[in-house]
């Protein structure tokens, strides 16, 4: 039965949510598969808006299951938190929301140990803060990593906390002579107690994601899987160590969720019109100056979790041919094309100028060190004055519009099957 993946072939913010959005009514769950609560994903519901970082897209909609798989860390405040947003607004969470027993738990010590290694540590990440990369480390690391399904069990997950909160209070004071690092201390038995009060209200959601999930497949059902932050992030395949700490690309749904990936039957990648990220980084396509400016003041170009200026550059062809084949993606949906409006020419980066004289269209140097070396060597185009915002067709685009387009499909060598000019459910140009 039908197993679709939603992956943001750039550094994240692909406005991937609308596409789940939008194809969310005609699957039975909705899955994500890795990361946590770094994912921003706003959703525009009637004239409602809701910011959701941790809990799948498909939420809003009691009809479907939305599923965190096992691949995912949680922090239970939120998760708690985003429950509770939801049902202020009238909005149904019951059994519509299953959160797998295998997930690990971010505890406040993982996000002190990020907020203090950050300052610490020459070359910060510019992480989201959230504890993401801490209590990733301990799940690989297997001594300290705990799982939700350790919350109902509290003599296990007291003795847990009483082993590794010490030894996490002392890594924390290690940091102590750092200027303000003020390291806190943990009570591993207040913890215990902080996290079992969360354990009654998380119970009706704990279940045994990766079964239900076999069980839906069998039964014929259909799941959208729901990539968190964008190929170019992901954790082995991306820039790193500029990167987010897991395995974004579709081949984290296996790990994530326990579904085999050979069940996917469609693999979409969505990339805006143009290129932004969060956080450090190399970035060969990045522009620092008034039209950079503009891009981000129209495409409302501030991170959705920390409310941080994205930087913003030029579409980049070399970076997504890259990922999208890594992805193995069918076709491309381009986000965001009527931000683009009103600027006299466009580029598109078709080859990198690299450290040793080459120039290359084929190699992406996934490595940070070697990327920043790089330059980007650009086609120009010609920019478009019309608003795209109207249009519903791909007759009514302007002709520099389509002509852009057709670029991007050429270069990327992928079917373009939508184009969205517009925040609004409505305001896509259907290809196919
Ligand atoms: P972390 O995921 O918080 O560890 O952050 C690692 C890097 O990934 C930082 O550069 C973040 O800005 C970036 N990042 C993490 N999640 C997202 C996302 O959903 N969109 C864009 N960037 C992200």
């Amino acid at each position: 039965m039908p197993a679709t993946c939603v992956v943001g072939l750039q550094w994240g913010d692909e406005a991937k949510g609308k596409i789940v959005d939008l194809l969310a009514d005609h699957h039975d769950y909705v899955v994500r598969y890795n990361g946590g609560a770094n994912a921003g994903h706003t959703i525009v519901w009637g004239d409602r808006t809701f910011k959701l970082s941790l809990l799948p897209s498909g939420i809003l909609k009691p009809r479907v299951r939305s599923v965190i798989g096992n691949g995912l860390v949680v922090y239970p405040p939120r998760f708690l938190e985003e429950i509770e947003q939801l049902q202020h607004a009238g909005i149904k969470v019951g059994d519509n929301l299953l959160l797998s027993e295998h997930a690990h738990l971010i505890f406040p010590y993982h996000i002190e140990e990020e907020r203090l290694a950050e300052t610490a540590i020459e070359g910060s990440i510019g992480t989201t803060g959230r504890g993401i990369g801490p209590c990733y480390q301990d799940k690989i690391g297997r001594r300290f990593g705990i799982r939700v399904g350790d919350l109902l069990t509290p003599s296990y997950l007291r003795e847990r906390l009483r082993t590794i909160v010490p030894i996490k209070n002392r890594l924390l004071s290690a940091y102590a002579n750092l200027p303000d690092a003020n390291p806190p201390q943990f009570d591993p038995d207040q913890l215990t107690e902080e996290y079992l009060g969360y354990a009654e209200r998380m119970r009706p959601f704990i279940g045994n994601a990766t079964r239900v999930l076999h069980e839906g497949l069998n039964a014929g059902r259909s799941i959208l899987f729901e990539a968190a932050q964008g190929s170019l992030l992901d954790v082995d395949h991306g820039t790193y160590p500029y990167v987010t700490s897991s395995s974004s690309l579709p081949g984290g749904i296996w790990p994530g969720t326990g579904i085999p990936t050979r069940s996917l039957t469609r693999i979409i990648g969505v990339v805006k019109a143009y290129t932004t990220r969060v956080g450090r980084g190399p970035f060969p396509t990045e522009l620092r100056d008034a039209t950079a400016e503009r891009i981000r003041t129209i495409g409302r170009e501030y991170g959705t979790v920390t409310g941080r200026p994205r930087r913003v550059g030029w579409f980049d062809a070399v970076a997504v041919r890259y990922t999208a084949r890594l992805a193995a993606a069918d076709e491309i949906t381009i986000m965001l094309l009527d931000v683009l409006s009103g600027l006299p020419e466009l580029k598109i980066a078709t080859a990198y100028q690299h450290p040793e004289g080459s120039r290359s269209f084929e190699d992406f140097p996934s490595d940070a060190q070697r990327l920043e070396e790089c330059q980007a060597i650009y086609e120009t185009l010609p920019g478009w004055s019309e608003d795209l915002t109207r249009c519903r067709s791909w007759n009514n685009l302007p002709r520099a519009a389509q002509r852009y387009v057709e670029r991007i499909r050429d270069l990327v060598g992928l079917p373009v099957t939508l184009i969205s000019v517009g925040p609004d459910r409505e305001q896509i140009i259907r290809l196919t």
